[in-house]
């Protein structure tokens, strides 16, 4: 199936209330367990998420692993006003910093952090060298990259199978975003290239019947 990219920075904040009503709770926790199951060192270091979203997944990592400090990236501002109030209501929410930025370009010194991570970003983004180079940029040598993302399926009857599989009782706006999400993804063998192309020694690895992740140190 051909890709039809998607809107990029979620700033509309119906859009955004919507994104963060959503329960996502399942995966992200499995995020973050295979983050620090993969990377245990990153529990005591320096973490930056890159397009955070309303911050569920810098939040479980602070609860999840106290000594982490953890920074949170998002360009929207209606996503981060969520992200605010939801760190606020928190104890870990004083070890999550949030910066609103967009990427590439982001005010982050190049390797400031012990690990990169990301869910849900890469398929967003029109360049995804911009993406890569971002991670690269930013991790510091032997630090770990971890990021997960949508697979895009084979065909668009796939796609719809899978919408139905994984959220059959969604409100249908967030099923046809998921649904242009799948079709906005990119392949594990394009991935693949975009990893060769960037220079990162990494490989992508399907994580599910939609996910893949790439994870590995620099
Ligand atoms: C699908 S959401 C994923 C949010 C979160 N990571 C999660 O797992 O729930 C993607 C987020 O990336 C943000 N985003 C998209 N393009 C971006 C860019 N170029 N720079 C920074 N953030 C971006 C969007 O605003 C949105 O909040």
């Amino acid at each position: 199936m051909k890709r039809v990219p998607e809107k990029e920075v979620m700033d509309e904040p119906e859009g955004a209330a919507a994104y963060a009503r959503a329960d996502f709770s399942g995966v992200n926790q499995a995020f973050v367990g295979a983050f620090l199951a993969a990377h245990p060192s990153a529990a005591r270091g320096t973490v930056v998420d890159l397009g955070c979203g309303p911050a569920d997944i810098p939040l479980r990592l602070a609860q999840a692993a106290p000594a982490c400090r953890v920074t949170a990236v998002d360009a929207s501002e209606p996503m981060l006003a969520i992200a605010r109030q939801a760190l606020a209501k928190a104890e870990a929410g004083s070890r999550v910093t949030l910066l609103c930025g967009y990427l590439p370009g982001l005010p982050l010194p190049p390797h400031s952090f012990d690990a990169v991570v990301s869910n849900s970003l890469l398929h967003q983004l029109p360049d995804p060298a911009a993406f890569w180079g971002e991670v690269k940029r930013l991790v510091r040598p032997g630090g770990a990259v971890f990021v997960m993302d949508l697979f895009r399926p084979a065909s668009d009857a796939e796609a719809r199978r899978i919408v139905e599989a994984a959220a059959a009782d969604a409100d249908p706006l967030l099923k046809e975003d998921f649904y242009n999400s799948l079709k906005a993804a990119f392949s594990l063998e394009e991935v693949a290239v975009q990893l060769a192309d960037a220079g990162l020694p990494l490989a992508p690895r399907q994580a599910s019947e939609r996910h893949l992740t790439v994870s590995g140190v620099l």
